[in-house]
Formats: structure tokens, C-alpha cells, sequence
């Protein structure tokens, strides 16, 4: 099976291209990403001489790029990871986020339903119900209520692909997961950030009371997940994705103190996020009856598991502080004809 996967350097999407290239011989990859701040192709070293993955650097919202990038691949699938996904980020600079999350996922369903591909995987996300009340867990019919500009974006983009389905008959899936850790997440996000200070024995930010809950999914089980709705997901479907841990910051951040022996004196309550949803909860029952996925870790075994991999690669936590990881593209493809590039 050929995949275009867009956002491949990122987080998720690496997780997503190590995964499937080492497990099935049948996969041929090619990586499309613009390499923004949260693009690190280090994190793609383990895959970077197989024969069967490419690199595209390019903006998804590049209309030519895309058509060219389609016609010449001709993917039977597309698995769109590429986004602005962190949520403070897209409180003080809303601009990328409409570019990328709604306008970049326009150019590729546009260009999906012009070469017919046999599959359009949308990687989305729980924020997309907003907050939800106690006890309930967000099934994939819940009302859509997001309360940032990044989880307003990814809803806009979920309703336009789905639109594709419906209209043009466009083979779109929606999967929406819950909040993701584990190795190479950019440590602007809670975990890595907090494991990263607490390395450093800085202190570490809280917004508010800390007492908001997060659903907690290790990044191998939602790749596992978006294999096996690729594989066996319904056109024009929703498929929830979550962890089934679900825990308010608070107590992650003292699980992260406790595994480096730190005090709960570096907690520092800081103001809060602005429009700060207050509990996320996700049924992924569907996922579950419709592809026998299943959650593999769990959570006590993953944080230590993502500890060990920071403790382990502080060169790589060194390079994205500094920055020289953005230098990594120059210095490892540039003039060896290895990749095609916007
Ligand atoms: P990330 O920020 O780590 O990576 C995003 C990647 O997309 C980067 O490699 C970046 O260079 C690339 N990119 C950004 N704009 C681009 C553009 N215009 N053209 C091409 N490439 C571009 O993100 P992540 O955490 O890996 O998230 C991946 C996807 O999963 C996103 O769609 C996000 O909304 C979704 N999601 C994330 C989580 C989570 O907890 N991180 C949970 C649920 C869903
Ligand atoms: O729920 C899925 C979403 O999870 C994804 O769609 C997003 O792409 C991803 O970034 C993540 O969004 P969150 O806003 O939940 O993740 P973040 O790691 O930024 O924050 C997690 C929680 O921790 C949230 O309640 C805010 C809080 N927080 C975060 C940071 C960075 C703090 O208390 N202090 C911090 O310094």
C-alpha cells in the first residue's frame, strides 16, 4: 500500500511512519512536511535509508506541490497528521492554524478527490467536544463544541472532509484521540515539558488549579489504532481513540517530580490558559467492536517508559532547546539528491 503521510516529523506522525515501515513489508511511505518549529527529522533517523520512504519537504496549503506530490506518488491512502497542534500556541498566533489545519486540509482533500485515492485518513482530536461534564464520556456523536482556535480549526476540518464523504464520495475517516505521549513529543506540551524542567530540577507550570483531566494515550497505541482503521474503518465514520486513563494534571505532574526524586515544591501555579477546558473523556467503544483495537500500555508503565526515553536522548531534548535540530535538514539531505523539497 503507497501512503502519503502529511506531518510525518512531527510527534505522532513519526511515531505513525517508524510503526508501519517496521512491521509491514507492504507499506511504501512518502513523508510530506513543511518542517515548522515541531518538524524534527531526527526523529525519522531509524527510517531515513529504507527504500520504502521518501521525503517531500512542502506546505500541505501549496496547492501545486500537493497536485504534483499526488500525481507523481499516486498514494492508494492519505494519513493527514500535518497540523499546528498545540493548543497555547494557537491562542497567541491564530494565523497558522487557519492556514494549516483548515486551508492546508482543503488542498489535500481537494487533491485526494481528483486522483481518487482509495483511503483519506483524518487525524483528529477529542478537543473537538470540548469540555465534557462528569460522568459522561464523548461518544462520535456528540455535539461539537470547541473552545480554542487549534480544537475550533480541527473541528472545521473534520466537518469540511466529512462533507467530502457525503458529497463527492471522497473516502474520508475521521479518528479523534485523546491527549498523546510518550518518546520525541515536543516538550512544549504537559509531559514532555514537565520531564524536561524537572530533569533540569526547574520549576514546573501549572496552569491554574491543575485540577483539569486529561485522557492519557500512549503515541504507539493511537498508531496502532490508525492502522487498524485504515485497515478496517468504514467510509464517511468517526472512530474515538482514547486511553482510558484519565487523570488531572495535577497528578501527572507529581508522577513526573516522583520518578526524578524532585520535591512538589518546584509546582508553580501559574495563570491559566484562557478558555481552559476543564475535563476531556472519550469513549472509543466503537474503535474497539468495529477493529478489536485495543490499548496496550498503561499509563504508570508508559510515563516511565517516556521518562527513560528523555533520560536516555538528552541530546535530542538539548538540539530541540537550542535549535540546531532545525539545521538537521541542511546538514543530513541537503545536496545528496535524497529528497524533493518545496
Ligand atoms: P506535531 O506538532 O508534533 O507535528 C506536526 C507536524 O506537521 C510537524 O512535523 C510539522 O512540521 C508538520 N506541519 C505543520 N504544518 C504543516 C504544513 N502546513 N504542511 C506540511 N507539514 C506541516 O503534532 P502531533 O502532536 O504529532 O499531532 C499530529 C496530529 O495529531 C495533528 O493533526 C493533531 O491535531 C492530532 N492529534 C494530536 C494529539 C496529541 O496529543 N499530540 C492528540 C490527538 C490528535
Ligand atoms: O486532547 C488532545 C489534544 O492534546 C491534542 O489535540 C493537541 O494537539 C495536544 O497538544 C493536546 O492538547 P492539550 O492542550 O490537552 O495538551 P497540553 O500538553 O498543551 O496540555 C495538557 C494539559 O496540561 C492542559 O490541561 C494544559 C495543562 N498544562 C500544559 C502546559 C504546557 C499545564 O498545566 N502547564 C503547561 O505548562
Amino acid at each position: 500500500m503507497k501512503v502519503l503521510v502529511t506531518g510525518g516529523a512531527g510527534f505522532i506522525g513519526s511515531c505513525f511512519i517508524r510503526l508501519a515501515l517496521g512491521k509491514d513489508a507492504g507499506f511504501e511511505i512518502l513523508n510530506l512536511d513543511k518542517l515548522t518549529y515541531a518538524g524534527n527529522l531526527e526523529n525519522l533517523t531509524e527510517v531515513i535509508a529504507n527504500p520504502r520512504y521518501r521525503f517531500v519537504r512542502g506546505d500541505i496549503a501549496d496547492g501545486a506541490l500537493v497536485y504534483e506530490t499526488m500525481s507523481e506518488f499516486r498514494p492508494d491512502a492519505i494519513v493527514h497528521f500535518a497540523a499546528e497542534s498545540h493548543v497555547d500556541r494557537s491562542i497567541l498566533s491564530p494565523a497558522p492554524v487557519f492556514e494549516t489545519n483548515l486551508r492546508g486540509t482543503f488542498t489535500l482533500l481537494e487533491a485526494a478527490r481528483t486522483h481518487s485515492t482509495a483511503r483519506f485518513l483524518h487525524v483528529s482530536t477529542d478537543e473537538v467536544y470540548g469540555s465534557i461534564e462528569p460522568p459522561a464520556e464523548a461518544a462520535e456523536e456528540f455535539p461539537l463544541q470547541p473552545s480554542s482556535p487549534y480544537s475550533a480549526s480541527k473541528a472545521g476540518s473534520d466537518l469540511l472532509a466529512l462533507s467530502y464523504w457525503k458529497t463527492y464520495r471522497t473516502p474520508v475517516v475521521v479518528t479523534r484521540a485523546s491527549n498523546n505521549y510518550g518518546p520525541y513529543q515536543f516538550p512544549e506540551k504537559l509531559i514532555p515539558l514537565m520531564i524536561s524542567n524537572a530533569m533540569d530540577n526547574k520549576p514546573v507550570p501549572v496552569y491554574g488549579d491543575g485540577q483539569q483531566i486529561r485522557d492519557w494515550l500512549y503515541v504507539e497505541d493511537h498508531c496502532e489504532a490508525i492502522l487498524a482503521v485504515l485497515a478496517k474503518g468504514r467510509d464517511g465514520e468517526i472512530y474515538n481513540v482514547g486511553g482510558s486513563r484519565s487523570l488531572p494534571n495535577i497528578d501527572v505532574v507529581r508522577a513526573i517530580l516522583r520518578e526524578f526524586g524532585r520535591p512538589d515544591t518546584l509546582i508553580q501555579h501559574v495563570t491559566d490558559r484562557p478558555g481552559h477546558d476543564r475535563r476531556y473523556a472519550l469513549s472509543s467503544a466503537k474503535l474497539i467492536r468495529e477493529t478489536g483495537w485495543q490499548a496496550k500500555m498503561n499509563f504508570e508503565e508508559g510515563l516511565r517508559a517516556t521518562v527513560r526515553w528523555y533520560r536516555e536522548n538528552t541530546g535530542w531534548v538539548e538540539r530541540v532547546r537550542s535549535g540546531e535540530y532545525l539545521a538537521w535538514y541542511e546538514r543530513n539531505y541537503d545536496n545528496r539528491g535524497l529528497v524533493s523539497s518545496a
